[in-house]
Formats: structure tokens, sequence, C-alpha cells
């Protein structure tokens, strides 16, 4: 049982992180009409919104909840729900251990965000297909979900709003492939051809979220976007079980995720005539970045920088009930939350769920299997890789390699195409690589980078996985 061993030690450390965490504090700032100076312009088009939750599973409860809670923000804003799409697996609100039914919150303590949710594009609808014919408003390339696409005009504005669990140069969805990193970026373009949008604004949370930016969005297409993380670092959630021992005890899963909950918070509070999108950034940067960078994210800028100067009221509408609560520079709730990255929060929710459990309970047991086979699932991906390394590279220095990141503003990879047949190489022969195993993109892009062929690579895997009973996924499901 060294995996059992090395899961205690995991989460002594995780735990250890916990002791000074601290509560929330909301703020509001009042000020009189004469020092909100000038409003910004509104905006002419219509508004559209595309809201994205790329995972599914209770121990990933927190994103769902992000993007109910944009859901929601957006509403209050004056946003249709015709012009609000939206992506989730919807498996949350009446998951057997969700300790409220049929309610969703994306904060201790908070209000319910699951209510009126449209169920755009759900279950297995979920998928990167479905989301590149929405975004190119393509009604034919549309499988299952309620048809609702961004049938935009060239006035229009369109915020788009991603959160889930991502690796270098790709991001996961609920089913299916995922989302490559240049596969959008041309979508992007195509959607920019077609001139049926003004500006758009992305904001995308995820692990190494910079990559799919970084060297690849063009500053030409009138897009602005943001991410959770730079291209080589982890993202992180937030209102995990530990941090709110005394506030929402029954939840044993994370309610939220850290550069998500930052734009939210900050959005739900103020006028949004009154802020700009820079604005925002710097207040969630702060926020995010959880004042060290070895325990928080550095927030990055990508795109036409020049529609900084933009108003959130653009592309968010506001909520008439904050008209009086005008953005103010410093006017921000800074909290310092347990770090927890986006890869170790399912193996916090098993934990969690262990320890709360009774003694001898099926629970407990389940919850005990739960986390075994996930840390031994990593393990064997661990080994496989290395092993398939050294079978590439013939020496040690082949695992370097593995982990070289290239310079900042160069694309992960050059040829797309060769990562995707190396991943699909690697999942014909050894199942799935999982959420876990989505980390090791970036050691299959430097195995393009190195010129590796996919015979090779079928060699390798062949290999390393013969004889393996795999034990996780299906190859057509990540979970
Ligand atoms: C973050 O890291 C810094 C420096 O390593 C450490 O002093 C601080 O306690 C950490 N903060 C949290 C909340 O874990
Ligand atoms: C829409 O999708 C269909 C099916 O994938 C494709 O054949 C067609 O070319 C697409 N139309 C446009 C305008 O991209
Ligand atoms: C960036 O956006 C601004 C404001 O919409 C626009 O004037 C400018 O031409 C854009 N820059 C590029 C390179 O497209
Ligand atoms: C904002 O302040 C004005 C002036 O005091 C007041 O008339 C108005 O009702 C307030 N708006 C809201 C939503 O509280």
């Amino acid at each position: 049982m060294t995996s059992y061993s090395l899961g205690v030690l995991l989460f002594l450390v995780l735990l250890s992180f916990s002791l000074e965490s601290q509560q929330l504090h909301g703020h509001s700032f009042k000020l009189s009409s004469e020092e909100t100076g000038s409003y910004h312009v509104g905006a002419k088009g219509t508004r559209w919104a595309v809201l994205v939750a790329g995972s599914n599973g209770y121990e990933n409860y927190r994103h769902q909840a992000d993007v109910c809670h944009a859901y929601q923000l957006l509403r209050k804003g004056g946003l249709k729900d015709e012009n609000i799409i939206v992506f989730m697996y919807d498996d949350i609100a009446f998951n057997v251990q969700n300790p409220r039914p049929g309610i969703i919150i994306n904060r201790p303590q908070g209000e319910d965000v699951y209510e009126g949710v449209p169920k755009d594009y759900t279950g297995h609808n979920a998928n990167v297909h479905n989301l590149y014919a929405v975004i190119l408003a393509n009604k034919t390339a549309l499988t299952g979900g309620s048809g609702k696409v961004l049938d935009s005009g060239p006035e229009d504005h369109i915020f788009i709003y991603y959160t889930d669990h991502g690796s270098p140069g790709v991001l996961a969805m609920p089913y299916d492939d995922y989302v490559y990193a240049n596969d959008l970026i041309d979508v992007l373009k195509k959607k920019h051809e077609s001139n049926t949008f003004k500006s758009m604004v992305f904001y995308l949370e995820a692990c190494e979220s910079g990559s799919m930016f970084e060297g690849l969005l063009p500053e030409g297409l009138n897009i602005y976007a943001t991410t959770a993380a730079n291209a080589v670092e982890n993202s992180f959630v937030t209102y995990c079980p530990d941090d709110y021992p005394h506030v929402a005890p029954e939840y044993d899963t994370c309610l939220g995720d850290l550069y998500s909950v930052s734009w939210m918070e900050d959005s739900d509070k103020h006028d949004l005539r009154t802020e700009t999108l820079e604005q925002q950034y710097e207040v969630v940067r702060r926020r995010t970045s959880n004042e060290y960078p070895e325990n928080g994210s550095h927030v990055m800028q990508y795109g036409n920088l020049s529609l900084r100067k933009k108003s959130l009221y653009d592309y968010l509408g506001t909520n008439p009930a904050n008209e009086n609560y005008t953005f103010m520079r410093h006017d921000s709730s800074t909290s310092i939350s347990k770090p927890v990255s986006q890869h170790d929060a399912d193996l916090l929710h098993f934990w969690h769920k262990f320890r709360k459990a009774p003694k001898g309970s099926e629970k407990k047991l389940e919850a005990q299997k739960q986390l075994i086979d996930e840390l031994n699932q990593r393990l064997h991906i661990d080994h496989i890789m290395m092993f398939i390394a050294k079978l590439l590279f013939e020496s040690e220095n082949g695992l370097l390699m593995l982990e070289t990141v290239r310079p900042a503003g160069q694309p992960l990879v050059d040829d797309w195409n060769c990562l995707k047949t190396l991943v699909r190489t690697y999942e014909e022969h050894c199942g799935s690589l999982s959420r876990y195993g989505m980390t090791y993109m970036r050691a299959i892009a430097n195995m393009c980078n190195a010129g590796v062929k996919m015979e090779q690579m079928a060699m390798a895997s062949a290999q390393a996985c013969m004889g393996t009973t795999l034990i996780h996924a299906a190859p057509s499901t990540m979970n």
C-alpha cells in the first residue's frame, strides 16, 4: 500500500497549508456622484455570452458552480436568456453527494446559483464539436442540445468564459475530445472573418491556460483574453473544505476557483459602467496571485490590449441595484486562501469524504477506494510516461528534455497534428490520458518538437503498456 501512504503524506502537506486560512469579506464603497467621473458609453449592439464548464463529477463541483454564478451575473446585468449559451454536464445539483439537492453555491453561505440556468448543452452534448458550432453559429454542425448559437451581428459584443482543467495547449470538455489551442484559435479567426462581432472578451480559467493563447492569438481579431495562469503553471481552487471549517462543513468539495470567483465577486458588487476591463484585470491579478508566487498563479493578458480601456458594461451589462457602487482603485477584498491546485482538488475531495465518513461505513470504503484508485492511476501514468521517454530517447536526458519549456511567446508545439496524433496513438495503446495524464501534454509536444513520429510512439506505447490492465476511464471520455 505504498500509494496509500503517499496519499496520506500528500494530504498532510496540503493540510499544513491551511493553518492560516482567512474568511473573505466583501467590501462595497459608496461614492457621491461627482466622484464617479464619466460613464463609459454603453454598447450599441447586443451582448452575447458563451459559458463553459469543462468537467463533470462531484469532485469538480466548482467548475459548474462558477458557470452557474456567471449566468446569474449576466442575467442581473441585463442579458437575455436567448443570448447566453451554457455548456455544463449538469451532474452536480442532483448529485447524491450534494448536501443540498437542487442547489449549487459558489462560495460559503452563498445563494443558490443553479436556479434558472438554461440547459443548452448538457451531458454528452457538452462537447468540443458543439462548442465550435455554437461559436461559429453553424446550426447544421450541432448534434443535440438546445440549438442556441452565437447568432451575433457586426455591432455585437461577445463574452466567452471557460472554467475547468487544462494542460499545455489543451482544455478538457466533459465528453469527447479536448479543445486544442490551435483549433480554438482557428475557430476564433473564422468568427472574426465572418464579421459577426465588434469585439470579444475571453476569460479562461484552467491550469497552464496561458498556453492556449501565448504566441497564438493574433492582435488583429478584436479579442481581448485573460487567463488564470501563465503557460507553465497551475491555476488554483478556492473555498475548499479546509478553508472554512466553521462555515459550510457539509461540503467536502471545493466551491470555486480563485481566478473565477475573483472576477465574478468583483463584478457582482460594482456598477460595471464605471469599471474597465483593465481595472478588473488588476483586481483579479492581485487576488489570484495570492500574494506569493509559490502558491498562486499569474493572471495573463493576450490579444488586442487596447480593448482593456473598454468598460465591463459592454460585455457583462450591469446590475441596476449596484448603481451607487462605483469601482475605485484598491477597491477589492484581498484575501489569502489556502492554495490547492486544480490538479489536486479531486484528491482533496476524496480525502475529506474519507475522513468524514463514519468508521467502517460503506461510504468510507468507497472514498478510500476512490482515493487509492486515483493515486494508483497517477503513479501508473507517471511510470508509463517515463518508460516511453526512455524508449524514445534511450537516455536519462530524454526525461529532462520532456520537461523543456519553450521561450515565452512561442507556442507549445509547431505541428499540432503531430501532437494530436501522438496523443491518439498513446491512448490507443494505454487508454485515456485522463485528467491527470493531461499534465504530460507538454512532454508529448516536446516529442513532436524533437521529431518523434507516430510509428515510434506506437512502438514505445505498445511496449510500455503491454499487458497493463487499464484502471482508468474508457478512451472516449475523460474522467
Ligand atoms: C505562500 O507561500 C509563502 C512563501 O513560500 C508562505 O510564506 C505563505 O505562508 C504561503 N501562503 C499560504 C496561504 O499558504
Ligand atoms: C457547418 O458545418 C457543416 C457540417 O460540419 C459544414 O459542412 C459546413 O461547411 C459548415 N458551414 C460553415 C459556414 O462553416
Ligand atoms: C485593437 O482594438 C482597437 C479598439 O477597438 C482598434 O482601434 C485597433 O485597430 C485594434 N488593433 C488591431 C491590431 O487590430
Ligand atoms: C442611488 O442613490 C440615489 C441618490 O441617493 C438614489 O435615489 C437611488 O435610489 C440609489 N439607487 C439604488 C439602486 O440604491
